[in-house]
């Protein structure tokens, strides 16, 4: 079956970034001149998505107004025979990519904003972006797969759920859902247990969910079967993790590399690191950098 919808949930609070996300969404935030959330549909498109669902909070504006038209602006490029920003003004939202958009009216967790898509979806898999994870394909810049591309491919010889996931050092397993799997070092492994922020004593493994997932409809009904989990919130980890069992849940290595674009420190690291992939910028940054670290 084809994965046509992907989600987008933008509606957490974003206290890791403020005061900058006051009143704009951290998916809103330019890596070099693009939105995160750019990157997250483009990465999403690539892989033949064209159905793009936004579970927004408070911020919903900034989002929706992005992939919008923009009437005044694209007047104006145009009027000045600004073509080429004008090109790139329109690129933002292909005319065969719809975007919907639904309320997650609280931040009560990952797993609450999934559902809030549950009547959009429908009863077919879909795929899950967090945009705030920075996703780049190995070879994305030379025509490559994205991760999302790469993971689409991997649901085709494995129809199921399908996580991406690295590892990580064993003192971070706090920081995500990890895994447990049969055979550690297959480039698909099934899942036979899942973890929300386990401490590193009692972690299962290092292998941790980095943020794309493609989920089959069963989800929905098992995480409104949850109860609240670590923090008090609404997990994704927990509703997956209940249908191993009934459903095939994968782990699945990418080829690619992840910034966690939600803390400050992976921010720059994707900043810096495509700063200097960029031609128009990488001999001026690296300048800098030389210069600075004198
Ligand atoms: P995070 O826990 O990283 O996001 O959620 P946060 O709560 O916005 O960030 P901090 O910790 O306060 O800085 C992971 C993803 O889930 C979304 C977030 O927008 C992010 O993409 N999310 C989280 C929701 O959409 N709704 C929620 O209730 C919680």
């Amino acid at each position: 079956m084809q994965i046509q919808k992907a989600v987008f949930p933008v509606g957490g609070m974003g206290t890791r970034f403020l005061p900058a996300t006051k009143a704009i969404p951290k998916e809103m935030l330019p890596v070099v001149d693009k939105p995160l959330i750019q990157y997250a549909v483009e990465e999403a498109y690539a892989a033949g998505i064209r159905e793009m669902i936004f579970v927004t909070g408070r911020h919903k504006r900034a989002i929706e107004d992005h992939f919008d038209t923009a009437y005044e602006l694209e007047a104006e490029l145009e009027a000045a025979g600004k073509k080429a920003l004008l090109d790139l003004v329109n690129s933002i939202k292909p005319d065969d990519m719809d975007c919907v958009y639904v309320r997650q009216p609280k931040a009560l967790g990952l797993g609450h904003a999934v559902l809030c898509a549950e009547r959009l979806v429908g009863n077919e898999p879909f795929a899950v972006l967090l945009a705030d994870d920075l996703m780049l394909g190995t070879r994305q810049g030379d025509g490559g797969p994205t991760v999302l591309q790469q993971m689409v491919q991997a649901y085709q010889s494995n129809p199921g759920t399908v996580l991406a996931v690295q590892d990580v050092p064993k003192e971070e397993t706090g920081r995500y859902g990890v895994v447990d799997v049969h055979g550690a070092h297959a480039t698909v492994a099934e899942v036979f247990a899942m973890v929300e922020k386990p401490k590193p004593d009692v972690a299962p493994s290092t292998l941790a969910v980095a943020g794309r997932y493609i989920l089959t409809p069963a989800v929905f009904e098992s995480i409104r079967r949850q109860p609240r989990g670590a923090g008090g919130e609404i997990q994704l980890t927990d509703g997956i993790a209940a249908l191993i069992g009934t459903e095939k849940v994968y782990a699945f290595r990418y080829e690619g590399k992840r910034y966690d674009c939600g803390s400050k420190e992976g921010f720059l690291q994707a900043t810096i690191d495509l700063a200097l992939a960029n031609p128009e910028l990488s001999a001026a940054v690296r300048a800098h950098m030389v210069a600075a670290l004198a």
